[in-house]
């Protein structure tokens, strides 16, 4: 069954899929020739050696398009490694498919380093998937050919901006069919995808991890041509995802409104909006229906206390490991614990706290998200993402397209909204989502409101989800950390799951 296996010792190369250009002035370029079969493609060998001086070989698949109708030459491709330890295993190897998307913008990444996370997954034994993706930035010209335009610079005449939402994560579940489609032929199983994500990155990877198989995403994968197959994940990893995006804006005032005065010198406008998106999130947060772990409703009543446990849990997970707390943060220790090590966190003081965050670095300005045209602001990366392919921005809230005056978000837009996020699929009972979760976000990351990460954790845990979710203690926006403490959690979920497929 596994092809790979034998090819690996003979290595023949029958064909490279770069295929053969049929685009014409319109529309996607046709590779007419492209073969989404893995098993004609070739491949390098190569090596890492670590610092410890470990030695990883792998075979390095490079510019696979993973898609029949390439809509963008510079991004529909993916690159595979594949360890050596991967072809005399099972064939039922875990993937590690890293999103390297930050900004929402357009993402390549080639070659695992020994100082980033795709190394390790190597090292670790994985096989590491990097698909190019799609973002607001990704333009090719009027004959489908690749543009690449300094960010902030004007696109050329007649440029087509071709990763305008929905398309990243259309690329995803695209790279995620590919895999499924070549299952039978390579040495990793793509019943075990582990997708991993940063920021924007992290919020792909959850949208990954949340929306498996929905049909809403049909036609646009249609279009692509990607491989007719499933696209559900095994797990998903999520450093500090930007999600929620329709709701950010008002969950970022209601939490940080209080630090207006101390954090940010707001014109009297801008102090109105604040107040204004505060005010309208209590309904949208109570209309969740979330309940913690014993059965409590979540509401905007006692968030604050819910906020506040998580903070807690995180101050005293780094005060067992002898991190110093210091006295600005608000946590208060009680310094005659006798146990050992450290203190016990006994409260922590929500406004000081809230301050010590927007201190260290400042908040954005009201609307923190959607600001297209509200007070005269310029596009944010959302404006672009759920703008149009000639490179317009858009509003993807009510609020601001009402203060902005020039907007309207008809159904189409509305649709392209409701697929960025993974909160409208959990639980859906259409969706298949991912059993496994790996969740973190820094306890001092302000690019979003803390609620948007514990609203997502909170959700996927009612409907019975497995989430590994934490606030890192003094972690600000970064991901891909603590890999230790990643990888044990990766093992033990692929452990897991080969015992529970051989009861
Ligand atoms: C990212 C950060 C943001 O603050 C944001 O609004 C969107 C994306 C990022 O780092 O990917």
């Amino acid at each position: 069954m596994k092809k790979f296996l034998t090819l690996f010792a003979v290595w023949v190369v029958l064909f490279s899929c770069a295929g053969t250009d049929k685009g014409g002035d319109n529309g996607p370029l046709v590779f007419d020739e492209l073969s989404l079969d893995m098993d004609k493609m070739t491949s390098v060998e190569k090596t890492l050696v670590f610092y410890d001086g470990a030695v990883v070989n792998y075979r390095a698949y490079e510019k696979i398009y993973y898609v029949k109708n390439v809509a963008d030459p510079a991004y529909h491709y993916l690159n595979m490694y594949i360890p050596e330890s991967a072809y005399t295993g099972n064939g039922e190897t875990s993937i590690f498919l890293w999103n390297t998307v930050g900004g929402y913008m357009a993402s390549r990444y080639q070659e695992p380093t020994v100082a980033d996370v795709a190394g390790r997954a190597l090292r670790e034994g994985f096989i590491v998937v990097i698909p190019g993706v799609r973002g607001w930035n990704s333009m090719v010209d009027q004959a489908g050919e690749p543009v690449a335009v300094p960010l902030g610079s004007p696109a050329p005449e007649g440029a087509v901006y071709t990763g305008r939402a929905p398309a990243a994560i259309v690329d995803l579940k695209a790279a995620v069919r590919f895999l499924r489609h070549n299952d039978a032929v390579m040495p990793g199983s793509a019943e075990r995808i582990i997708s991993d994500g940063t920021s924007a990155g992290g919020a792909l990877s959850a949208l990954l991890g949340a929306s498996g198989n929905n049909p809403a995403y049909e036609p646009y994968l249609r279009a692509l041509g990607a491989a007719e197959e499933r696209d559900d994940i095994f797990a998903a990893i999520c450093y500090c995802p930007i999600i929620d995006l329709e709701h950010a804006d008002m969950a970022y005032e209601w939490l940080y409104r209080g630090t207006n005065a101390q954090a940010r010198s707001l014109q009297p406008g801008e102090t109105a909006v604040s107040n204004e998106l505060a005010a309208l999130y209590p309904a949208y947060l109570d209309s969740l229906g979330l309940r913690m772990s014993d059965g409590t409703a979540v509401s905007s009543a006692n968030y604050m206390t819910y906020l506040k446990a998580f903070l807690l849990n995180s101050a005293q997970t780094a005060r067992n490991a002898d991190f110093d707390i210091p006295g600005e943060t608000g946590v208060i220790l009680n310094k005659n614990f006798q146990g050992t090590p450290g203190e016990l966190v006994l409260d922590i003081d929500m406004d000081k706290y809230l301050n010590y965050v927007v201190v260290r670095t400042p908040l954005k300005t009201p609307p923190a998200f959607d600001q297209f045209g509200v007070l005269n602001q310029g596009p944010s990366a959302e404006n672009r993402l759920f703008g149009g392919e000639k490179g317009d921005s858009a509003n993807f809230t009510t609020y601001s397209a009402e203060k902005s005056n020039s907007s309207v978000i008809d159904e189409a837009l509305q649709s392209r909204v409701d697929l960025m996020n993974p909160m409208n699929f959990i639980g859906d009972g259409v969706s298949r989502v991912a059993k496994n979760w790996y969740l973190r976000h820094g306890s001092v990351d302000r690019d979003t409101a803390f609620q948007i990460p514990i609203n997502l954790y909170t959700k996927l845990n009612n409907f019975g989800y497995d989430v590994d979710f934490r606030l890192t203690w003094n972690r600000g926006h970064q991901g891909d950390y603590d890999l230790d403490d990643l990888f044990m959690w990766i093992k033990k979920i692929v452990k897991a799951a080969a015992e529970t497929k051989n009861l």
